[in-house]
């Protein structure tokens, strides 16, 4: 089987706070995409790279120059939310010759650290896998329960055992004729639709075990103001 890579880059991202879609925000002299796609573009057993981007969208060619050549592919087919983007995409990779056994690894736009020997660990350890799987990292903070209080205010309500919580990353690699009707049938209702926040759980709602291969901690989403500071520092380090 061949393995694809598929960007949903159709998001608002209105948590950044970065006034414009995150992933066209600059980071260490260039888009945050751009530094996700170059990470792509480096990993030799990816056949191609489908951008999903916003039918709107008339930023990414600028912020993203480099992202050319047989193996980039950009399709203007992003939904309202992540979900209908990456389903979308599915459905455009088919269209283009992907095949249902194929293997198709979803890796957000705003995880523009992402080294190509942390993808290539991932299809080296879920390649022989019968679902697939995704980067993902133990926890190591506390994690609580939050209600508002009645001032207002963001309280503790209970802690929540952290033992056996891992925190899932992106890539998520699973085959695409498995992922795309996993998708499609968490949307086709809006309370299902609503905890499909990653392509795994869509796949664990079918009673799929997808594998938990090891992250890095470095591989941050950029979505608070101050992850931009970071993945600077971070990229900086790196040149
Ligand atoms: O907003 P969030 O950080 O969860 O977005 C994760 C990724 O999904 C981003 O790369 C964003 O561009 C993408 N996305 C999308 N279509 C949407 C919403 C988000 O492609 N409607």
């Amino acid at each position: 089987p061949r393995c694809y890579a598929l960007v949903p880059c159709a998001g608002v991202g209105e948590r950044a706070g970065v006034g414009g879609p995150k992933q066209y925000h600059p980071v260490a002299g260039q888009a945050v995409v751009a530094h996700t796609l170059a990470a792509l573009q480096a990993v030799p057993r990816l056949v191609a790279t489908l951008v999903v981007l916003s039918p709107a969208d008339d930023q990414f060619e600028r912020h993203a120059p480099a992202f050319t050549g047989e193996r980039a592919w950009v399709a203007r087919v992003g939904g309202a939310t992540r979900a209908e983007s990456v389903v979308n995409g599915l459905a455009e990779l088919l269209a283009r010759g992907a095949q249902p056994h194929d293997w198709v690894l979803v890796h957000d736009a705003a995880r523009c650290l992402l080294r190509p020997e942390w993808v290539a660990r991932l299809i080296a350890d879920c390649e022989a896998d019968e679902v697939g799987g995704l980067l993902a990292l133990p926890l190591a903070d506390t994690l609580k329960a939050a209600v508002r209080g009645a001032d207002g205010e963001a309280r503790a309500q209970a802690t929540v055992d952290r033992t056996a919580k891992w925190a899932a990353q992106t890539p998520q690699m699973f085959r695409l004729g498995l992922l795309r009707p996993a998708l499609a049938s968490a949307l086709s209702d809006p309370v299902s639709a609503a905890a499909i926040t990653d392509e795994a759980s869509a796949i664990e709602a079918l009673g799929h075990m997808p594998r938990l291969v090891p992250g890095d901690w470095e591989n941050i989403k950029v979505t608070w103001p101050g992850d931009f500071a970071l993945a600077e520092r971070l990229l900086r380090t790196r040149a």
